[in-house]
């Protein structure tokens, strides 16, 4: 493990695109003295079809290069690079890695709901990432997962109201009844949390909808707190880094956070 000299070091964040900032969204509401460095796998989006071999490899390279950046911890904000990769870039840097899966898993896994449903991409609903996690806190909870993959083209175009999400939901989500909390296992998916609710609410009562980005943007603040490296930068900045069209990044960018993207550098990955 780094021995910390400057608290003010970035905490590195990565994801396949730019959904993760669903996570910096979550990262500027808790910690908003630190800074971010987030880079955007936009050349190399979506992971969520990729093999996990693939998405390791992807992972392991972004994670070294961030950890050259000088980041003091790194967030794998991609729920399938979670799902795949979170041991391959914990092996891969020494810095602590904190990823979407665990945090939301020992959430949830605390409270008395039983009936549990997993949305995400294909990779991470067939890595059954999020079923291993929970049945190794808990033995005793009925787990149901559904891949609703257009879920992430939706949420780019801007559709997160209205009739077309809500039929697309309808398509993924009609046979899942008496659930009662819902991960939503993917980066877009709090976006249209309001169109799952009101789909989920025909056939189940009370739903709970947990944010997996959230979480473990507690999950950062917490890690911080115990190796007392909390910054206290009054003027902290996010970085964005793009492996594709900055242009492009911003555009949608919009749709995730209200906050105007300024520094934001197209870069390469080398292997
Ligand atoms: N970031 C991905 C995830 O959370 C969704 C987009 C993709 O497939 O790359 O799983």
């Amino acid at each position: 493990m780094i021995n910390y000299k400057n608290r003010n070091l970035p905490i590195g964040v990565f994801d396949s695109g730019v959904g993760g900032l669903t996570v910096v969204r979550a990262l500027h509401k808790f910690l908003p003295n630190e800074s971010i460095i987030y880079l955007g796998d936009t050349a190399r989006v979506p992971y969520g079809n990729k093999s996990p071999k693939t998405i390791q490899q992807y992972s392991r390279n972004i994670a070294k290069f961030l950890a050259k950046k000088g980041v003091k911890l790194i967030v794998i904000a991609c729920n399938t690079a979670s799902a795949f990769a979170f041991k391959a870039v914990i092996d891969a840097v020494n810095v602590p890695v904190i990823d979407v899966i665990s945090p939301v898993s020992r959430a949830i896994a605390r409270l008395n709901t039983k009936h549990i449903l997993v949305l995400g991409t294909h990779g991470t609903v067939q890595s059954a990432a999020y079923i291993t996690q929970l049945r190794a806190l808990r033995n005793d909870l009925t787990i149901v997962q559904q891949a609703c993959p257009l879920f992430v083209p939706l949420v780019e175009e801007g559709w997160i109201t209205g009739e077309i999400p809500e039929k697309i939901a309808e398509k993924y989500l009609n046979k899942i009844a008496n659930t009662q909390s819902v991960i939503l296992g993917c980066t877009h998916y709090p976006l249209l949390a309001n169109v799952i609710e009101k789909t989920l609410s025909k056939n189940s009562k009370n739903i709970l909808l947990f944010d997996s980005g959230e979480h473990a943007a507690l999950e950062v603040k917490k890690t911080l707190q115990q190796l007392d490296i909390c910054s206290s930068n009054k003027q902290a900045i996010t970085r964005y880094l793009v492996t594709d069209s900055p242009e492009s990044f911003i555009k949608t960018a919009n749709i995730f956070i209200k906050e105007k993207i300024q520094h934001i550098q197209h870069i390469e990955l080398t292997k």
